[in-house]
């Protein structure tokens, strides 16, 4: 059974956290996951497995069947826990991010999300601060639980200090063995947010990496395990993406996986590599 994490806003002007709430540090990734069936049969499947969180966004196509999922799984709505983002083309004002938000909420078919993310940093850096606001303005509606960020960088992350009122409680990146980032982990802790790790696997580019698969014939697991262990051990929740129910099921079972003795293995494997985009990088 996975961990659940203290997610929280810290108020900029007296640095109190604020609007705190339990997340599950382990979830289903759902981009590429098609609606007319292979969303929501992957979802229920996960949930069935024992997921409890589900990170979509309105890029991905399937807000609406990740919400017919979620109501049909039969598990309690309280239960489970709902990302989706608001899209870089959508971040351009105060008003449409709550709009958006709203939008996201129809297709979902909730009355509230559990964490709205702003997809990565606003293309127009003057817009930043007014679609920050709209977030807050959603979070202060009771639309989600909570509100954070993905892809900032810690340059990014440093300029909210001048025009947020909460800081964001989460910042979702791109982190796997290959791409381990520490400072970036470091400077999401810093504003009082979790890191959250997408492309634990790298999108699949380096499952057959040989030195994963030393590690993971020597600890008895899959390599796709050894790799999401170790995310999940760096103290980021992550979220596997998985098409296939056989899949699901074994990403799911990584966490009971005991990697104890090959942290040096893993720090070698260090590369930089960038399996998508990286706006942390922009300015
Ligand atoms: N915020 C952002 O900008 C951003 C960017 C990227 C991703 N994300 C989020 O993070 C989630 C996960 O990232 P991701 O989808 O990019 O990549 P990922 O989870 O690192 O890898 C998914 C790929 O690995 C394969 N795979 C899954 N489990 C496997 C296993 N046990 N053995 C072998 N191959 C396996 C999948 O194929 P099958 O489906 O065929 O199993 C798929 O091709 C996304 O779904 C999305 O929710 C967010």
């Amino acid at each position: 059974m996975h961990e659940t994490i203290t997610i929280g806003h810290t108020s900029v002007e007296s640095g109190e956290r604020l609007h705190q709430i339990e997340m599950p540090r382990f979830g289903l990734g759902v981009w590429q996951l098609a609606e007319g069936g292979q969303c929501k049969g992957a979802i229920l499947h996960a949930i069935n497995s024992g997921y409890r969180l589900i990170d979509t966004a309105r890029a991905y196509s399937n807000e609406s069947e990740t919400g017919e999922a979620i109501r049909e799984s039969g598990v309690e709505r309280d239960e489970l826990f709902v990302v989706t983002k608001l899209r870089r083309m959508d971040a351009v004002s105060y008003d449409e991010t709550i709009q958006h938000c709203r939008k996201s909420l129809d297709n979902l078919g909730l009355d509230r999300m559990d964490l709205y993310l702003v997809h990565a940093p606003p293309e127009d850096i003057d817009t930043r601060a007014d679609v920050w606001r709209g977030m807050e303005e959603c979070l202060a509606r009771g639309w989600t639980r909570a509100i954070g960020v993905s892809n900032y960088g810690a340059h990014h992350l440093d300029a909210m200090r001048s025009y947020a009122t909460i800081m964001p409680s989460v910042n979702q990146i791109e982190i796997h063995p290959w791409l381990q980032r520490p400072a970036l982990h470091a400077a999401t802790e810093a504003i009082g947010a979790v890191p959250m790790a997408y492309s634990p696997l790298a999108r699949g580019d380096k499952i057959s990496d040989e030195r994963l698969v030393a590690i993971a014939e020597s600890v008895g697991c899959t390599p796709a395990q050894a790799a999401i262990k170790w995310v999940y051990d760096t103290g980021a929740i992550t979220i596997p993406k998985s098409s296939n129910h056989g899949r699901i099921d074994e990403n799911y079972a990584s966490l009971s996986v005991d990697l104890a003795g090959t942290e040096a293995d893993f720090a070698v494997m260090e590369e930089e590599y960038v399996s998508g985009w990286n706006p942390t990088a922009e300015t």
